[in-house]
């Protein structure tokens, strides 16, 4: 049986680098996303090892028959990974547009709780697997303008750490948020876009870009593998950030 990497946000940015460093790796991957072309462009790198699964993360019947076929296919995950995201409305906390607000916390937990439902079952099978999600720093310290993200990945942290205790019971599990850190991607591209008064710190952000101050998707990908090979007590329930493992390394 080929290892079997489930990951989530697989079209691009932060979760496309992570396929392609897994299937370099001799990972197979089932890369979950809604833009289909992308997909198949991944798929194209190593046709034998991708199973393409064209899904929005908050349907949780099409994620769910996705991965059950990539399990059939490859056998059960060995490394799972929620990095679908969404920025969400960007606006002060009392004007955010609740529908808006709704939608944001659905990827980031209905969504990474739907990928959880269709993976962690086989992991406990197997015994043995690990999820990570994909949080920020964001989930802790405040960027003005920045509450529906803020809020949705506070939310997608005590997530983990409930699914962490709640897997204790199985030590081959391991689950743990991964920050990555400010990296050069199509989300922080729509972030540069907004206006002062919704996001009050863009110009530094603009600034940043343009001192290309952003990591590359490619180092997340390599950070995210230097937290893998950390002691299961090191990670499991915890926060880690990329940031702090590059500047170890
Ligand atoms: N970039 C940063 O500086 C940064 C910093 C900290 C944390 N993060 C986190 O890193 C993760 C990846 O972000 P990124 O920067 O790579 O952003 P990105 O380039 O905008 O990619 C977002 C990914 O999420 C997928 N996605 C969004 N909504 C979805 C939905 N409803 N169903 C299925 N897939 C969905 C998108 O795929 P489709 O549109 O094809 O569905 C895309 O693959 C996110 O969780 C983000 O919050 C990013």
């Amino acid at each position: 049986m080929t290892p079997l990497l489930v990951i989530t946000g697989a079209s691009r940015g932060i979760g496309r680098a992570i396929a392609e460093r897994g299937l370099e790796r001799g990972l197979a991957v089932a890369a979950i996303a809604r833009s289909e072309a992308d997909l198949a462009s991944l798929a194209e790198l190593r046709p034998d090892r991708v199973e393409v699964i064209v899904a929005d993360v908050c349907d949780q019947a099409t994620l769910a028959a996705g991965v059950a076929t990539a399990v059939e296919r490859f056998g059960p995950p060995t490394l799972v990974v929620a990095a679908a995201g969404t920025l969400g409305p960007i606006d002060r906390p009392w004007l955010l547009d609740g529908a808006a607000l709704a939608d944001a916390l659905a990827v980031t937990v209905t969504g990474t709780a739907n990928l959880a439902a269709a993976t962690v079952p086989a992991m406990r099978d197997a015994g043995q697997g690990t999820f990570v999600a994909i949080s920020a720093s964001s989930a802790s310290r405040v960027f003005p303008g920045w509450a529906a993200y803020g809020a949705a990945k506070a939310g997608l942290d005590a997530y983990v750490r409930y699914l962490a205790e709640e897997t204790a019971d199985v030590p081959g599990i391991t689950a743990f948020s991964f920050v990555p850190g400010l990296t050069d991607t199509a989300m922080q591209a729509g972030l540069r876009a907004v206006s002062a008064e919704q996001f009050p710190q863009v110009d530094q952000f603009r600034r940043w870009h343009d001192r290309g101050v952003a990591k590359q998707p490619a180092l997340v990908a390599e950070a995210l593998e230097l937290a893998l090979a950390l002691p299961h007590d090191e990670l499991h329930g915890s926060i880690v950030e990329a940031d702090q493992l590059l500047k170890r390394r």
